[in-house]
C-alpha cells in the first residue's frame, strides 16, 4: 500500500472509532442528584472500537455555574491524579480499565458541591507512523445536592 492509502484506512479507522460503538459500551445517562455525606458516581461514558489503539487523557472540570471559569479538579493519564486544591483526596477515580468508561466519585459530598462537572477526553491514535487525536466534552452533569432526610420521622430533618 502506499502511504496515501495507509493514510486513507487509517482515517476511516479513526472516523470508525468516533462512531460506532461496541455493543458493549452502552452511553449512560448520569445521575445528577446527590445527597450531602454519600458519595456520589459522576457517570462518563466514551465509547471506542477496541482494536483501535489510542492513548486516553481525561480532564474533569468543575464550575459552580455555567458561566464560571471551569476549573481542573481531577486528571488521568495513564493512572489517576488528583489536583492540588479543595478537590484533592475528596475524589476518586471509578472508570474501567478500557477507558470506556470515565467516570470519577466524589467521596463525601457537600453542599458545595453542586454546579456543572465536565469530563473532557482527549484520545491520540496511532496507525503505523501517522497519529492524530481528538479531543471532546464528553459529558457535563448539572449536580443537584440534597440534604438527608430521615424517611421514618413525621417532621422530616437532617439527619
Ligand atoms: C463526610 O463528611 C462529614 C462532614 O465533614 C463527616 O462528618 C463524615 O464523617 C464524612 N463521612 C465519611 C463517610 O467520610
Ligand atoms: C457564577 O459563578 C461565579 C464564580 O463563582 C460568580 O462570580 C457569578 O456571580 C456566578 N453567576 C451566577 C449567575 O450565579
Ligand atoms: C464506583 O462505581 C461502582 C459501579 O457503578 C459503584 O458500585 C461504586 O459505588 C462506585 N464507587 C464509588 C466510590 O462511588
Ligand atoms: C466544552 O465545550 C464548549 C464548547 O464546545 C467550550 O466552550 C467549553 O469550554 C468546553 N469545556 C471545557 C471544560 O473544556
Amino acid at each position: 500500500m502506499t502511504t496515501q492509502r495507509l493514510l486513507w484506512t487509517f482515517l476511516f479507522l479513526l472516523i470508525s472509532a468516533v462512531q460506532e460503538c461496541e455493543p458493549v459500551c452502552v452511553d449512560a445517562v448520569p445521575d445528577t442528584e446527590a445527597v450531602v455525606g454519600n458519595p456520589m458516581k459522576l457517570t462518563c461514558v466514551s465509547c471506542i472500537k477496541r482494536e483501535i489503539n489510542a492513548e486516553t487523557r481525561v480532564n474533569w472540570y468543575y464550575r459552580t455555574n455555567r458561566t464560571a471559569e471551569p476549573q481542573l479538579i481531577f486528571i488521568y493519564d495513564g493512572k489517576p491524579q488528583g489536583v492540588e486544591g479543595p478537590w484533592m483526596g475528596r475524589l476518586l477515580w471509578n472508570g474501567s480499565k478500557d477507558l470506556q468508561d470515565l467516570s470519577i466519585s466524589i467521596t463525601n459530598v457537600t453542599l458545595n458541591d453542586k454546579g456543572r462537572y465536565e469530563c473532557v477526553v482527549h484520545r491520540q491514535f496511532s496507525f503505523n507512523l501517522h497519529t492524530a487525536s481528538i479531543s471532546k466534552n464528553a459529558t457535563f452533569i448539572d449536580l443537584v445536592v440534597r440534604e438527608k432526610v430521615c424517611l421514618f420521622n413525621k417532621q422530616a430533618h437532617h439527619c
